[in-house]
């Protein structure tokens, strides 16, 4: 990856500058050209962006471009897809992209076509998925597989939590998903009450397999099904393992022929696509986990090769540059008219801040600018009665993203179209505000005294101007949901290369690990800790009181 860091670039002094320009632009202002949603909207297959309700005229977008041109973001792109080493730190490619490669291009690492190996572990998860998914594949008794529990945590986790959710109703009617991340007891213990031993199949999903929430949950897994089964030749029946790591899994007690592999060049948090993805494939059916690939591939094809002018992606994540960079905003919302979307956020809090939640630029030096957002979000309508308050009228600025999908899966009376209007509304009121006069004017209509409106009148002012994409898709399919999932990966990809940082690691996460596996003796034994800070010793030892 090139080091360019892109403060130094002639595109980011000129964008400070236009940041001061037009301080006052409003967005509502720029709707005076009429062609501007023809403009600053993208229609890609059945999926319609619309970038037009941004704080953003032509000389911004223009200066956005050029600092994606004179950050070299080409090269970078060319470089992932070609598989170079751009995970500097970890001396490893990023190919989630060849993953759901369904082009004949071959793909190599290191000189080694990675495509083979591919397609050999995608034609195991279809035989094996298909038998599941199907009633075929039976457990010790001779019963089929009716619950799938996934034990996995992060990036092995989230993907196919969000996924299953999103698609559920592509999910095989006799099929049960269960899954289990958190190393609190409650969540195994919560689970294995509603599953049968003899109908379960475990998908102890790691791609180091010594992550000890995964692995501290699948062996009470394990202990629990053996106290059932009482036969250790059973577990081959109802344990497979995800994983880049056959020694773990060997060790483990699972067999190697029940183990689905991936590469170390597959990031946890891009791993819904590799064998990770064996769980979504069992409960939607492997024809549909291919379109979810196909989607995905899609999305991937159309950012290698479209101009960053009319490129989804890139210019999501300029966008998110400006409000992050140039207008402050500090967070990001997501927000999905859609409630089997409804761990979408969840998924890209990881997805985002795993990979750009760093201060270290590439040379190893410190960055004097901001990089990630905090992403958070919830489900319209339910947010819209829980935090919107702050969006409309709180003291930060947060850009929300609005998704949802024109064709619901459940046309229930006129709930979508409700859906719908507020989806539309929402986007509107945060553009457009309230000013004191139309406050004023309507309160009178109301008949409020004049004693009232001045009063209550400025509590009801919304300043508007608060930017916003929308993200309209036909409906939520597995190929539609690839082509999302794909589109906000490549964003944060874009981004990660502007900000001159490494996206596809995550130390950060890495010391808080270590000095758990040292705390996690002293809380063995009755003795008073001393050995910590003054707080972390309070906290240990009322602990070991109150236990
Ligand atoms: O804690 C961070 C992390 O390494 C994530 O990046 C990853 O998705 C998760 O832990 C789980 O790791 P593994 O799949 O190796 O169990």
């Amino acid at each position: 990856m090139n080091v360019i860091n892109p403060t130094t670039t002639p595109a980011w002094e000129r964008l400070v500058e236009l940041a001061d320009k037009y301080k006052d632009l409003q967005i509502l202002s720029l709707f005076n050209e009429r062609e501007r949603f023809e403009r600053y909207s993208i229609q890609l297959e059945d999926l319609l962006v619309d970038y037009s309700k941004n704080r953003i005229n032509d000389e911004i977008r223009d200066a956005l471009l050029d600092l994606a041109r004179e950050t070299e973001l080409h090269v970078a792109i060319e470089s992932m897809f070609e598989g170079k080493h751009i995970n500097q730190t970890e001396d490893r490619a990023v190919l989630h992209t060849a993953l759901r490669n369904r082009s004949d291009r071959a793909v190599y690492v290191d000189g080694h076509n990675v495509m083979e190996d591919i397609t050999a572990v995608l034609q195991k998860m279809k035989v094996f998925a298909t038998k599941v998914h199907d009633g075929k594949w039976l457990g010790y008794t001779g019963k089929p597989i009716k619950s799938l529990v996934n034990i996995g945590i992060g990036g092995s986790d989230l993907g196919p939590v969000m996924v299953t959710e999103a698609l559920k109703p592509y999910q095989a009617e006799n099929l049960e998903i269960f899954f289990v991340s958190n190393v609190d007891g409650t969540h195994i213990v919560e689970t294995l009450k509603k599953v049968d031993p003899e109908t379960t199949m475990f998908f102890i999903a790691s791609k180091t397999f010594t992550t000890q929430e995964t692995m501290t949950n699948a062996h009470s897994a394990r202990n629990w099904f053996l106290n059932h089964a009482k036969d250790e030749a059973a577990v081959a029946k109802h344990f497979v393992a995800l994983s880049t790591n056959l020694k773990g899994v060997e060790a483990f007690g699972i067999d190697p022929n029940n183990m689905f592999e991936f590469w170390d060049w597959v990031g946890g948090r891009y791993s819904l696509w590799s064998a990770i993805g064996l769980p979504i494939a069992c409960a939607i059916g492997f024809d549909n986990f291919e379109q979810l690939l196909e989607g995905a591939h899609a999305m991937d094809e159309h950012f290698r090769h479209s101009q960053f002018d009319r490129n989804i992606p890139v210019l999501l994540a300029i966008i998110g540059i400006w409000n992050t960079n140039f207008l402050g905003a500090a967070s990001e919302a997501i927000l999905p008219y859609d409630q089997y979307m409804h761990r979408f956020a969840a998924y890209f809090q990881q997805g985002n801040m795993e990979s750009n939640g760093k201060y270290v630029a590439r040379d190893g030096e410190k960055v004097d600018y901001t990089t990630g957002p905090i992403i958070w979000g919830e489900p319209g309508t339910n947010g819209q009665h829980a935090f919107y308050q702050l969006i409309h009228q709180g003291t930060h600025l947060i850009p929300c993203d609005f998704i949802a999908p024109a064709i619901s899966h459940n046309p229930i009376g006129d709930h979508h179209p409700k859906l719908l209007s507020n989806f539309f509304a929402q986007t509107e009121a945060l553009m457009k505000g309230k000013s004191l006069e139309e406050v004023r004017a309507e309160m009178n209509k109301a008949g409020k005294s004049l004693e009232q409106i001045d009063q209550v009148g400025p509590h009801r002012v919304f300043e508007g101007n608060r930017p916003t994409n929308s993200m309209l898709v036909k409906k939520i399919t597995p190929y539609t949901l690839g082509m999302l999932i794909a589109m906000y990966e490549h964003k944060i990809f874009v981004q990660g290369a502007i900000w001159n940082i490494f996206s596809f690691d995550q130390w950060g996460v890495e010391l808080g690990k270590v000095l758990a596996n040292g705390i996690l003796p002293e809380l063995n034994n009755e003795e008073e800790i001393t050995s910590h800070d003054g707080s972390t010793n309070g906290l240990i030892n009322a602990y070991k009181k109150m236990r």
